[in-house]
């Protein structure tokens, strides 16, 4: 079943480009001078918040991330903004309380999001209820995510139900999340024309350069009946980042679904952007220029996990260990059932497979890693493996939905912000600092005056 419309384009320069090549530190400033420009190009949706822009706004842009939606929302009259949700974890690291979901979510669509990407690091779709039916209520197009990775346990069949629970919870499109640039071309057709064949939804692509394959995979996706993909204007594009737009855009110039969008007028937004990731690594000495890593295809470990790995073990004087540690990762991941690789997940792995080398396997180990083996965090893909079992003896195991044992959090912290000097404080303040408290209450001291903040 081969559609013959239009391929989509979802753009991500104003969120995963930047998160992804500089290390999310583009200002509200740099984007303004072309948001009427890119409104008028004709994207599905422009993602231009959530992911990690809105702890990166307050803890290093001093900015306010409510303040950023707003002013995005003035200039973008006609397409959707859209932005990426942890469901439970909202965008914080932690499982919120219902009650924080469901006011984050109220207030982000009424402040101007327009799509809301939510996705699950376990794919436990218990975690991604609340936030789905909270968006759905706001009037929001929600789009429910699978995130892709590989492992015995993940088949076709496999993401196929999670697409059927997406669907069955009012998902109004799916999208394939391949963070790491697993996705290769010929699963993809596979996987994208399962879903289509079976569910009949709209299918968005989302998938990362890390391996070199992006491209060809939504080559493969379109041919297989994909909707939209997700691209980011050629500065922020390539790398760990996604397929360039210009380039998609003129590989389907005279073909049945092209994408109806005019590519001489990308690139003087694309000049502007340039510029922008010029002044960018300047500012916050960054390598922008992040090559593709073939060795993922082997390894399964997103890119950027590689060299953070290997940067820890320099400054610890273990570089030695780097070999081991990229053998440890994937034998973790197996005992612990297998989760796919993505914040918080890939955080907790990370350190665990870390520990494990230069300390001795599970001689020392973090709480985080004990809560995700036992239930905490969601169900797991697989079961654990009896090391893991041992290693939570004794520890309580959670089969149901872990917000459950979560009261409703929104009045307590009302309070205690009032407390801090904050009493009459917005439930946008609130909700930053529901997710990041030391960080927000260093922003409110520095832009809010305490105890008439507004
Ligand atoms: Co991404």
């Amino acid at each position: 079943m081969t559609t013959q419309k239009p391929l989509k384009i979802v753009e991500t320069v104003l969120r995963d480009g930047h998160q992804s090549l500089a290390a999310t530190r583009m200002r509200t400033s740099d984007m303004v001078p072309v948001l009427e420009q890119l409104d008028e190009i004709g994207y599905f949706a422009l993602e231009a918040w959530g992911g990690a822009t809105f702890d990166s706004c307050l803890r290093f842009l001093d900015e306010d991330p409510w303040e950023r939606l707003r002013i995005l929302k003035k200039h973008l009259k006609k397409t959707p903004i859209s932005m990426l949700l942890r469901g439970q974890n909202v965008l914080g690291y932690n499982h919120y309380a219902d009650d924080v979901v469901e006011t984050f979510v109220q207030r982000m669509v009424e402040n101007g999001i327009g799509l809301v990407r939510i996705f699950d690091a376990l794919n436990d779709v218990r975690n991604l209820e609340v936030a789905m039916r909270a968006a759905k209520k706001a009037g929001a197009h929600v789009q429910g995510a699978i995130v892709y990775t590989i492992s015995p346990y993940h088949t076709t069949e496999n993401f196929l139900q999670v697409a059927r629970d997406l669907v069955e919870l009012g998902a109004d499109s799916v999208c394939i999340k391949d963070m790491a640039g697993l996705l290769a071309p010929y699963t993809a057709y596979d996987l994208v024309q399962t879903i289509k064949q079976k569910l009949g939804v709209v299918v968005d692509v989302h998938s990362h350069y890390t391996s070199g394959m992006a491209s060809m995979t939504y080559l493969k996706s379109m041919e297989a009946g994909a909707d939209i993909v997700d691209c980011a204007l050629s500065p922020f594009a390539l790398g760990t980042s996604q397929p360039a737009t210009e380039a998609l855009v003129a590989t389907l110039e005279g073909h049945p679904r092209e994408t109806g969008i005019d590519k001489e007028k990308l690139y003087p937004i694309a000049d502007h952007f340039r510029k922008v990731k010029k002044d960018l690594a300047e500012t916050f000495k960054l390598n922008t220029a992040i090559d593709i890593d073939t060795k993922v295809l082997s390894f399964q470990i997103p890119g950027g996990m590689l060299s953070n790995f290997l940067n820890q073990l320099k400054q610890q004087g273990k570089a030695d260990k780097y070999p081991e540690l990229i053998e440890e990762l994937p034998r973790v991941r197996a005992e612990i059932g297998y989760p796919p690789l993505v914040t918080p997940t890939s955080q907790i792995v990370g350190s665990m497979a870390a520990f494990n080398v230069i300390l001795g396997r599970y001689k020392v180990v973090p709480q985080e890693i004990k809560d995700l083996a036992r239930g905490a965090y969601g169900r797991t893909p697989a079961p654990i493996q009896d090391v893991m079992k041992e290693v939570i003896a004794g520890q309580k195991v959670i089969t149901h939905r872990p917000a459950d044992d979560i009261p409703a959090q929104m009045e307590t912290l009302t309070k205690k912000l009032a407390e801090k000097g904050y009493p009459n404080a917005t439930v946008e303040d609130v909700l930053s600092y529901a997710l990041f408290p030391e960080v927000a209450l260093k922003f409110f001291a520095a832009n809010r005056s305490a105890a008439a903040a507004e």
